[in-house]
């Protein structure tokens, strides 16, 4: 039987305009393209882990609106178990995205994302329990997130929280997950009042190109980056995250489990939008020999 991956989590619209700059402000320019995408980091680490073959469910909320529904069909059509995303009464979540030649710039409205409570994710806590591996993020309230961290802890699952975005966490919620995987950024946010050693035997943190940093045993090992032609970065982490996942479920030791990961983002970031470029298990197969 396979391993059972469950992601509790965001579920958005990506609407992505393409454009050489940013706005100055009181500026109006003329953009390149535009795509709505599939996103919010929740289904985009589902995908990811799905599409490399994983018995992956989700738990969520979108909106009784066009963007729900589409998702819904999507993820499903990707293979992520949707029985367990609720549509409620608010409008699906979005991210509306620029992506220049400078950076990515993204504004999130959560809505419907923020119906996922203590309360809900009660009411899913035998999916959980069922799991091998639970994935958060921080894009829904972050009581849901506790109360998903709970259940799977009284369960046995592994624990993964991937914290972004960034927002202060109490320290007894960092002590019960098992791994963290923060880019730079989030990284230094987290040291803020938390026990440095304890945090640092489970950080897996993220460096874009510059691959990924573990300090287990006291010590700092770094997994290099694949190079790749980079079109888009959105949705790099959540692809490194699904990929960790995956690779985890299966047994791979943490060395290579991240090397793994690396793989997945890499691969992900050479289309655009968040979900297009997320390879299937062969395809990593073939990249990474
Ligand atoms: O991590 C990338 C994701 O963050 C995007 O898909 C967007 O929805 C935002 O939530
Ligand atoms: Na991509």
């Amino acid at each position: 039987d396979k391993p059972v991956i469950t992601i509790v989590g965001s579920i958005n619209m990506d609407l992505v305009t393409i454009a050489d700059n940013v706005p100055r402000q009181g500026e109006t320019l003329q953009g390149k393209q535009f795509q709505i995408n599939p996103g919010g980091k929740g289904a985009n680490q589902a995908v990811a882990a799905a599409r490399l073959g994983a018995h992956v469910q989700m738990i969520g909320c979108v909106g009784q609106d066009s963007f729900g529904r589409d998702l819904l069909q999507h993820l499903s059509e990707q293979g992520v178990d949707v029985s367990n995303v609720e549509p409620v009464t608010d409008m699906t979540g979005t991210a509306t995205i620029v992506v220049s030649n400078q950076d990515n710039r993204i504004i999130v409205v959560p809505a419907a994302n923020n119906h996922v409570t203590a309360e809900f994710v009660e009411t899913k806590r035998d999916v959980i329990a069922g799991s091998d591996i639970l994935i958060l993020q921080l894009e829904i309230p972050l009581e849901g997130v506790r109360k998903a961290v709970e259940i799977a802890k009284e369960n046995g699952v592994t624990v993964i929280l991937n914290p972004a975005p960034i927002q202060d966490l109490p320290a007894d919620l960092i002590e019960q997950v098992d791994y963290l995987t923060p880019n730079e950024h989030e990284f230094q946010l987290l040291q803020k009042g938390l026990d440095k050693k304890e945090l640092q035997e489970k950080v897996i943190l993220t460096k874009g190109s510059k691959g990924v940093a573990l300090y287990q045993g006291g010590k700092e090992s770094t997994i290099p980056a694949y190079k790749v032609n980079v079109v888009d970065t959105t949705g790099a982490g959540d692809s490194f995250n699904g990929g960790l996942a995956v690779a985890l479920s299966n047994s791979l030791p943490i060395m290579e489990a991240c090397r793994f990961g690396n793989a997945v983002a890499a691969l992900s970031t050479t289309k655009l939008g968040a979900q297009t470029g997320m390879p299937t298990g062969k395809e990593v197969e073939a990249f990474i020999k």
